[in-house]
């Protein structure tokens, strides 16, 4: 087989063999096959899409370039992901919840993805919070206290690692198929058995439209099903940046506020729906509304924020962050955001907000770049506030004062009033 064929299949609008997609994800994860050609042909699955069985091939493809984790000793493991969004803290939230409920949550996490952000990122801004654990630890945790985040740095779905990052780096993140097969793939390979999808559509979302989430949700369904994973998924708005901060340490500080009680009724609407599915599978419970209560009730009660403290120190993180917020390292500029007109916010564009935050540093241009924990921005206003002239609508948290300057006018562009 020959991977210029490939390409060239693909660049012709045909559909690959089985086989020939198995060929690719080897030879790629291997590195016999160049990041050009991968890119090469990534972008042309971007471009003219692929049917339903390719789809399903190229996921069990990915799942199978690694190893594939065994949790039936953990009990049902339920797992949780999101298609992506801008200001989408919802697993640091959902996570401790649901393992304060006695659910193994043992998860699998990404980094950030074009303009959305990736738990994985959000966690290291908690100083020594490894990411990086083997998978004994990784299981162990979860025996332990019921819960484990961690980073794609095992050897669990390296193929999807490899593609996640590409596709970063190559524009080509807003697609069905490869956006399924990454999801999936990672999913089958770290061993849950239920599944809980968050779909997201609107400006924010790789999706944008219900329509379109819809479509990528019954692909994923399908895949679960033939992987023998009950798979749910809830679709969510993501017209505006969930909940008010953007950026990875503002994102943790914003997640710790809600396990505290301060919660956005935006973030707690998401997190509810997603948590009360995910109990439901478990066995905890049939009645969705019931389990929401109880999910509160466990925000009330203290056990969720101390569950997050011990998955924090369990990972090496330093847990004196959480019961003091003010420890996160601060940017060095923080710059107030203005509008010259005044009524109500009829628009706040979070795709506009997610590219801002990456250039200021919250993200990722090339593969390679670090992260900066501490930029990002702050929303005052949102959609359906009123908004006078010269008012406060948003904060930009900067390190260097042009692109703070930069982000303070694409924010601007970013609202709409009327
Ligand atoms: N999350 C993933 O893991 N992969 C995607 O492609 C998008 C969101």
């Amino acid at each position: 087989m020959n991977i210029l064929e490939i390409i060239a299949k693909k660049r012709d609008k045909k559909e690959l063999t089985r086989e020939e997609i198995e060929y690719f994800i080897t030879e790629y994860t291997k590195g016999t096959i160049t990041d050009y050609q991968a890119a090469a042909l990534v972008m042309a699955i971007y471009i003219n899409g692929m049917k339903n069985e390719e789809i399903t091939a190229l996921t069990l493809a990915m799942a199978n370039s690694g190893d594939i984790l065994d949790l039936k000793d953990l009990g049902i493991v339920v797992d949780k992901h999101s298609t992506g969004g801008v200001g989408d803290k919802v697993t640091l939230i959902l996570a401790p919840i649901i393992a304060a409920l006695g659910v193994p949550v043992a998860k699998m996490s990404g980094r950030g993805l074009g303009y959305t952000g990736g738990t994985i990122d959000k966690l290291e801004s908690i100083p020594g919070y490894q990411t990086d654990i083997s998978i004994e630890e990784f299981k162990q945790n979860v025996r332990k206290i019921g819960i484990s985040l961690i980073g794609q740095t095992m050897n669990l779905a390296p193929a999807d690692k490899k593609i996640y990052a590409l596709r970063d780096a190559i524009s080509a993140t807003e697609s069905i198929p490869l956006i399924a097969s990454s999801i999936m793939s990672k999913k089958i390979a770290a061993g849950a058995d239920k599944i809980v999808l968050d779909v997201t559509y609107g400006s924010g979302a790789f999706m944008k439209t219900k329509e379109k989430a819809e479509e990528l949700a019954e692909v994923m369904r399908q895949i679960g099903e033939f992987a023998e994973r009950e798979t749910v998924c809830v679709i969510t708005p993501m017209e505006q940046p969930l909940g008010r901060n953007i950026g990875n340490s503002l994102e943790v500080i914003e997640a710790v506020e809600f396990l505290k009680g301060n919660m956005e009724e935006d973030v707690k609407e998401v997190v509810l729906a997603l948590g009360s599915n995910m109990l439901r599978l478990a066995g905890k419970g049939e009645n969705l509304q019931e389990n929401k209560e109880i999910m509160l009730e466990t925000i009330q009660n203290g056990k969720a924020i101390q569950k997050l403290k011990e998955l924090i120190q369990n990972q090496n993180g330093d847990t004196n962050y959480i019961d003091n917020l003010e420890k996160f390292e601060k940017a060095k500029y923080v710059m107030p955001v203005t509008l010259e007109e005044q009524g109500v916010v009829q628009r706040l564009d979070a795709e506009i907000v997610g590219k801002t935050s990456v250039a200021l540093g919250a993200g990722r241009i090339k593969k390679e770049d670090k992260i900066d924990n501490s930029v990002g921005i702050h929303l005052e206003k949102k959609i359906g506030d009123y908004v006078t002239k010269q008012e406060v609508v948003a904060y930009v948290y900067a390190n260097d004062e042009e692109k703070g300057k930069e982000a303070v006018e694409n924010l601007k562009r970013a609202y709409e009033v009327l």
